[in-house]
């Protein structure tokens, strides 16, 4: 077989690979209310800010990437679910987010975010560090007639609301953690930088 075959038919298994990896990925997407992205290895590896698109995010998912070993989600919310965590102020230990380590000066706010409808948050509980699941729906069964939607921590019963703000009376001691990131445009965050470093 001639050196201009072999490459060709190279190519051709190259461009397979590549469309099948595509595959994997869109199956990933296509994934209910929570997407899962690993935009770079390395960059993790090295702690180095994290560039997400969130361009297709929709409303009521959650995307999780990860930045330094750690869980960051990305929770697009629209104008309902911002006015139902009004109503439940008064249950929370933390509702004006005063604890100051747990989120950046810029995230001290109603929403605890820079924008009302993208929250950037660490998806890791202030308990003892276990996972909590994303329960939007309301009213849950298993979380009762009250509940508005939030993040429920199966390890002890920890719960918040779609802000990361802890309920009163949970084991868990503070609202989740608040990371440094910034708008690189309208649809592109970057985890790991403060806007003031832009
Ligand atoms: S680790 Fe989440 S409630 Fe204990």
């Amino acid at each position: 077989m001639s050196d201009e075959l072999v490459d060709h038919k190279k190519r051709r298994i190259l461009s397979i690979a590549a469309t099948v990896v595509g595959g994997i990925g869109v199956a990933y997407v296509a994934t209910p209310f929570v997407l899962s992205m690993d935009p770079s290895a390395k960059a993790q590896a090295a702690g180095a800010p994290v560039d997400v698109d969130v361009s297709k995010l929709q409303t009521g998912q959650l995307l999780t990437v990860e930045w330094r070993g750690k869980p960051i989600w990305i929770l697009r919310r629209n104008q309902e679910m911002l006015d139902r965590m009004k109503e439940i102020s008064s249950q929370l230990r933390d509702p004006n987010s005063d604890e100051l380590s747990q989120q950046p000066h810029y995230a001290k706010n109603e929403y605890r975010s820079i924008k009302p409808d993208i929250m950037v948050m660490e998806g890791i509980c202030t308990h003892l560090g276990c996972a909590p699941t994303y329960r939007p729906e309301l009213a849950a069964a298993d979380l009762g007639a009250e509940w508005k939607g939030g993040f429920f921590c199966p390890c002890h019963g920890s719960r918040y609301d779609l802000s990361g703000r802890v309920y009163a009376g949970v084991p868990a001691p503070s609202n989740l953690k608040v990371p440094p990131y910034r708008f690189v445009t309208d649809t592109r965050i970057m985890i790991g930088v403060d806007p003031e470093r832009a």
